[in-house]
């Protein structure tokens, strides 16, 4: 049977990149079928709605879903098209690696890490968000489960298992706020105990955020709740030379989106100076997940390889090349 995914286009840059990533992904012979469907401002306009029922049938019937960016207008009390996502699919794990590739303005040489970030608690809950009448005071609420943090953890060991990695680092903060972040790391020592043959390490988040910019090679794969995740998975992608290449994963148990980290770029939309490699490297993490582990290497091999040669490279990476012309690069090297 052939594997169906879902495609959404989305907004400013995203129709460029994804032209560019769906281009490169025919010339691999995948096999996918892409059903279309809109969300963000596109959708809004021809449906009325951000996130129109048909899509999310869409990405429930195909399970895995291609997503370019999305534009949630600001004002009109619009929620994040991508927070209301990862609650609706229950896409619990947020799965960002950050490699050093060749001829970025990465200042390490030898990144290699994955962040694997909660997506569906902690202080993104923000419950009970109140200030106070004379706007002295303020409160919001963070979360943490057992479920919740047990299954995160798991995820990291098991993606650690499957892909040959050594090391799962917990970052917490136990120390300070002992309740939910001391749940998280209790929660992350059982569950580290059922996996002997990888080696486990606790590190307090600020400390953390050291060492990432001091030696980010001690790194290997990182387990750590929403708003610190949030946070390190963006210094990650800052320790390999930025947006233009860190994709990231939304994972659940019934339903899987991969997307680049970065928005809709305004300023450089419709004039084909976009980069597709974030959204090219999330389509990779898309073919591991659906079973072409070759397929996904040999995509990242060619990426690799066209940074190598400096062929064809966009403007965000130095070059003069256009997005179609850099994906047409990257196609000839698979
Ligand atoms: P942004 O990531 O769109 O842009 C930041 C800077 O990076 C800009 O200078 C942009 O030109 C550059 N840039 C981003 N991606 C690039 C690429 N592929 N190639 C070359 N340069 C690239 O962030 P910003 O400006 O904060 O947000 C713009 C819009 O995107 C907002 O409406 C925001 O809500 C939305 N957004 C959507 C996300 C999603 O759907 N996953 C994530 C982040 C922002
Ligand atoms: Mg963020």
């Amino acid at each position: 049977m052939t594997q169906k995914i879902t495609v959404i286009r989305g907004d400013g840059i995203g129709p460029e990149i994804m032209d560019a990533t769906l281009f490169v992904l025919d010339q691999l012979k995948t096999g996918l079928e892409y059903e279309d469907a809109d969300a963000g401002l596109v959708a809004l306009e021809k449906h009325g709605d951000l996130m129109p029922a048909v899509t999310l049938e869409s990405i429930a019937r195909n399970k895995v879903a291609l997503k370019s960016p999305l534009t949630t207008p600001v004002g009109g009390g619009f929620t994040s098209i991508n927070v209301s996502l990862r609650r609706h699919f229950d896409l619990y794990a947020n799965v960002r690696p950050a490699h050093t590739f060749p001829n970025t303005k990465s200042r390490f040489e030898n990144v290699d890490l994955i962040t694997v970030r909660e997506n569906t608690e902690g202080a993104y809950l923000a419950e009970g968000q109140e200030v106070s009448a004379d706007g002295e005071t303020a409160f919001s609420g963070t979360r943490i489960t057992r479920k919740g943090s047990e299954r995160i953890v798991r995820y990291a060991f098991e993606l650690a298992k499957s892909t040959g990695r050594k090391k799962v680092t917990a970052v917490h903060k136990a120390n300070i706020i002992k309740s939910t972040s001391g749940l998280f790391l209790a929660v992350a020592r059982e569950v580290a105990a059922q996996y002997p043959d990888i080696e486990f390490q606790e590190m307090i988040v600020d400390n953390a955020c050291m060492q990432l910019v001091m030696r980010p090679e001690q790194f290997d794969i990182i387990v750590t709740t929403n708003l610190f995740g949030d946070i390190i998975s963006d210094l990650c992608a800052g320790l390999v030379g930025g947006l233009g290449l860190a994709p990231g994963a939304n994972i659940g148990k019934d339903a899987a989106i991969f997307e680049a980290v970065h928005g809709t770029a305004p300023d450089i939309a419709g004039q084909g100076k976009a980069n597709p490699c974030a959204l090219l490297l999330a389509a990779a993490q898309m073919l591991d997940h659906v079973g072409q582990p070759e397929n996904a290497e040999r995509l990242r091999k060619a990426i690799v390889a066209t940074l190598e040669a400096k062929d064809s490279l966009t403007g965000d990476l130095g070059g003069t090349g256009n997005t179609m012309g850099f994906a047409k690069a990257i196609a000839s090297r698979l």
